[in-house]
């Protein structure tokens, strides 16, 4: 198994639709693949990882760093691993909003692991969470 990490920013004009339709696809495909991931928006900040089989992490890795709808694509961790941090999630989206409908969520592993290379939960979500522990 391994896992990749990255950071981008959305493309001016990317917008909810846009996001949507990434989701839906990709959903679809990291299911079918065997992958699973997380992607966390903060206006148009993006923190992302992903992970599975090594050929299967790549081959998408490569589509994703191609996708004109976000840009400044940067790798911030990549490693093999015998576990997963995104088990049952073929790429589930974190923003605010679904942090604060499900709090524990600021508690998950895979959440904890992903925000700690962005100064946590509140290092890269900043004002836009508010605790609710
Ligand atoms: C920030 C971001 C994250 C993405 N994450 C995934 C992903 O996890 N899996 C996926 O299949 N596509 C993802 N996409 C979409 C891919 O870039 C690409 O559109 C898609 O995989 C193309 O699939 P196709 O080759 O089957 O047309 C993402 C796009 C963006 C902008």
């Amino acid at each position: 198994m391994f896992r990749i990490a990255y950071r981008s920013r959305l493309t001016k004009g990317t917008n909810e639709t846009d996001i949507a339709a990434i989701i839906k696809h990709a959903v679809e495909r990291n299911g079918a693949l065997g992958i699973t991931g997380a992607w966390m928006i903060c206006d148009d900040e993006c923190l992302s990882s992903i992970e599975g089989p090594p050929l299967a992490v790549k081959a998408v890795a490569e589509s994703i760093w191609d996708d004109p709808r976000h840009t400044a694509f940067r790798l911030v961790a990549m490693e093999h691993t015998d576990e997963r941090l995104f088990e049952g999630w073929p790429l589930n989206l974190l923003d605010p909003g679904a942090l604060k409908d499900n709090p524990k969520l600021q508690d998950h592993a895979g959440v904890l692991w992903l925000s700690a290379f962005e100064g946590g939960i509140d290092g890269f979500f900043g004002d836009a969470l508010r605790y609710h522990h």
